[in-house]
């Protein structure tokens, strides 16, 4: 695979998120804990790792806007780039010592996605997209995966945690999924369950109430991957209503069939 200088400079930054990140995950017990809301986490690792992202970012693009989880929002004089950035995504996972979590980067040009990452650290697994050059994990080409029937298929969702969302509409989300699939999946990263449906581990993925910072460096990936990704309508903007379905055109469409309807 050959990298751009821009994916380089992403590629680095993440790397250097992501040591911290790791470094931290062996101290959980130092790393002052709070609460944003019910069950909605921050700790030191996160403030950590988007500084760092923060510096590294700012330091190789200083005209770029800068929009993260937790707080660092810049203005760039630069009007056209954003840079969109989850500095730790799975904080529930990573506070409980489970090592699948990932550190997410979206680039926007005037509005359109033109570069992602998602990294995790605790595996080494690198997760990149460029518009027009396909996706990849480390150096292998990615390809969403081809089944046709939803009998086959193993499809992860997002559940409102306490606090957060609409617990009814997920149970009905669940009951009408479950009886059609041949298996549905809970990992709490959704970085990195666009990363699945991009590396074809899962063939598709929903989740209500996100944010840009969530979705934006996976979203690129999925698409370069040849999947397909919107919101519950199915032709509208993950990134503009949070709410994402995905999977190749077959999985997407089944998915957008059975979920539309019920909210
Ligand atoms: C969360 C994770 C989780 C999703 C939540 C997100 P965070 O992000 O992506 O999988 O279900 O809605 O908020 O807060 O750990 O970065
Ligand atoms: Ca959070
Ligand atoms: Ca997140
Ligand atoms: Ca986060």
């Amino acid at each position: 695979m050959l990298q751009s200088a821009l994916m380089n400079v992403m590629v680095k930054a993440a790397r250097r998120a992501g040591r911290s990140l790791k470094r931290d995950l062996g101290e959980i017990e130092n790393l002052q804990v709070s609460l944003k809301g019910p069950a909605n986490f921050v700790s030191l690792a996160d403030k950590r790792a988007e500084e760092m992202l923060y510096d590294d970012l700012n330091k190789a693009r200083p005209d770029y806007g800068f929009h993260g989880e937790e707080g660092g929002n810049r203005e760039g004089t630069d009007k056209s780039h954003i840079w969109i950035v989850d500095p730790l995504d799975g904080t529930t996972n990573f506070l409980h010592g489970i090592p699948h979590f990932g550190i997410s980067i979206g680039l926007q040009r005037d509005g359109v996605l033109i570069a992602g990452l998602v990294y995790n650290p605790a595996n080494d697994e690198l997760y990149t997209a460029e518009r027009g050059k396909g996706a990849f994990l480390n150096d292998q080409r990615l390809r969403v995966a081809g089944r046709r029937q939803m009998n086959d298929c193993v499809i992860a969702c997002g559940l409102p945690h306490i606090g957060r969302g609409d617990h009814e509409l997920s149970r009905r989300e669940m009951a009408a999924l479950q009886p059609k699939v041949a298996g549905l999946r809970r990992f709490g990263a959704a970085s990195l369950d666009l990363a699945f449906v991009a590396a074809g581990r899962l063939d598709g993925y929903w989740e209500r109430n996100l944010q840009p910072w969530d979705i934006a460096g996976g979203q690129i990936i999925v698409r370069e991957a040849g999947g397909i990704i919107s919101g519950i309508q199915g032709d509208d903007d993950p990134l503009t209503t949070g709410h994402v379905v995905c999977g190749n055109e077959f999985v997407h469409a089944e998915l957008v069939k059975i979920i539309k309807p019920l909210g």
